[in-house]
């Protein structure tokens, strides 16, 4: 590589540090190009990409009619603000989304937002609207976003730390993490205990729950507690609020995550892939749900911008396919095959776990105490991107290697990177 090239990473890095606020976490990667599952650096240098920008390109960088889509908006026009002149793309987007909803009741209606996080908040706004109730319950593990509530709702101190004191009435009550020895039974119990020890399930507007915890490391609900939780729910008049931000658009196979388990819940969150790259996320619910709140009450400046529908409407057409569906469970089979192996070869990998495409390494010192090792995921994300794989960690203990590999990878980017994963974690390892 020319070291004038080398040199202009350089100054882009040491710009970033000058410039740009430490609390965000940043690799050493300038990006300057991406198509389907690779990413190209502004020194030449090609990725296979497994994270997707944080899980946000399921259907490939520049999906070609997403992007011709919102090449035809942009000649169109741009903002207008919903809340202006209303578009037709939006309402278009929220038809779509409303035939493709999950949710129980009839007249599925949607809110457009600009990130998970905005589309969590607006959820509880909704839920406390609908019951007239103030309290919301979160789960270990779990994580809704960055904002004040979201990060209360959140489940991990390194993300709360130094930012309290924290949203009122929000409860945490257990998950099942089977390999942490939490059943779905110990997470039906700590729920009965939590309404007998601190708060009144009379005053419970919802539970907001993810069918497969994503930054808290990739653990998929077994679909016995999703049921359980759908019945405790039914019998305490509790809205049940779906967070597939990180899950959802066909991330686990099917458009939705719960689909897996057959349940319906009474609001649905999507975001991240949905934009198919820009800023957009959702609120959908029936009618009976998401009307209680009266105009004027839900809103905001740029929420579901014409840009973002268009490719949203384009992404949600792409994912609808029988072929998008087909590969994304030969993606899903060829990475949980080669997991396996790696996990019967390497001790340290404690399990294998995931749904769909949704795939994970949980990573320990000793198999046999199950002692987290966050230094391993860390060496192993280090090692992948010097050879050649964007590779993201997770988890409460930040032991976890997760893929969110875009599902329009080939065999041969999907064996090229597994190779280097493998390599990596073994090298990790060797050195621990
Ligand atoms: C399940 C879930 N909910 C909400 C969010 C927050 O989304 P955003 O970062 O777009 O605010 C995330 C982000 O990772 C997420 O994974």
């Amino acid at each position: 590589m020319a070291t004038t090239q080398q040199l202009e990473s350089d100054r882009i890095l040491a710009a970033r540090d000058r410039y740009v606020a430490r609390g965000i976490a940043t690799p050493n990667l300038v990006v300057a190009g991406a198509s389907g599952a690779e990413v190209v650096d502004i020194d030449g240098r090609r990725y296979i990409d497994f994270a997707g920008g944080l899980g946000c390109q399921n259907t490939g960088h520049g999906l070609p009619p997403a992007v011709a889509a919102m090449h035809e908006q942009i000649d169109r026009y741009l903002h207008q603000c919903f809340m202006v002149g209303i578009y037709e793309p939006y309402v278009e987007l929220c038809r779509r989304l409303a035939e493709l909803s999950p949710c129980r009741g009839a007249e599925q209606r949607s809110l457009l937002v600009n990130s998970g996080a905005e589309a969590v908040e607006n959820a509880v706004k909704i839920a406390r609207a609908a019951t007239g109730r103030p309290a919301v319950i979160a789960f270990d593990n779990a994580f809704h976003g960055r904002t004040l509530l979201t990060m209360t709702l959140t489940s991990k101190v390194a993300y709360r730390k130094g930012f309290g004191p924290f949203a009122p009435e929000v409860y945490r009550a257990r998950a099942p993490y089977p390999y942490r020895g939490v059943s779905s039974d110990d997470a039906v119990a700590g729920l009965e205990l939590l309404f007998k020890k601190e708060v009144d399930p009379a005053s419970v507007a919802c539970v907001v729950l993810e069918p497969v915890q994503g930054e808290g490391g990739f653990i998929p609900m077994p679909a016995d507690f999703l049921v359980r939780l759908r019945d405790v729910c039914d019998r305490h008049g509790i809205l049940y609020v779906d967070d597939e931000v990180q899950s959802g658009v066909g991330r686990t196979g099917p458009l939705w995550a719960i689909e897996h388990a057959g349940v319906q819940p009474d609001l649905l969150l999507s975001g991240k892939s949905l934009g198919g790259g820009l800023p957009l996320a959702a609120v959908t619910g029936s009618a009976a749900v998401m009307d209680v709140v009266e105009p004027g009450g839900l809103g905001g400046t740029f929420g579901g911008n014409p840009v973002a529908c268009a490719a949203g409407i384009a992404v949600l057409d792409e994912v609808g396919t029988d072929r998008f569906r087909a590969r994304a469970d030969e993606i899903a089979e060829r990475l949980q095959t080669r997991l396996d192996q790696i996990g019967a070869r390497v001790p340290e990998v404690g399990e294998v776990r995931g749904l769909g495409s949704m795939l994970a390494l949980e990573l320990v010192s000793d198999p046999a105490t199950r002692e987290p090792a966050p230094q391993l995921a860390l060496a192993t994300t280090t090692g992948a991107r010097e050879r050649g794989l964007i590779l993201l960690s997770c988890g409460l203990y930040g032991n976890v290697v997760r893929i969110l590999v875009p599902l329009v990878a080939s065999d041969e980017e999907l064996d090229r990177g597994l190779d280097i994963l493998e390599e990596s974690l073994v090298d990790a390892c060797s050195r621990d």
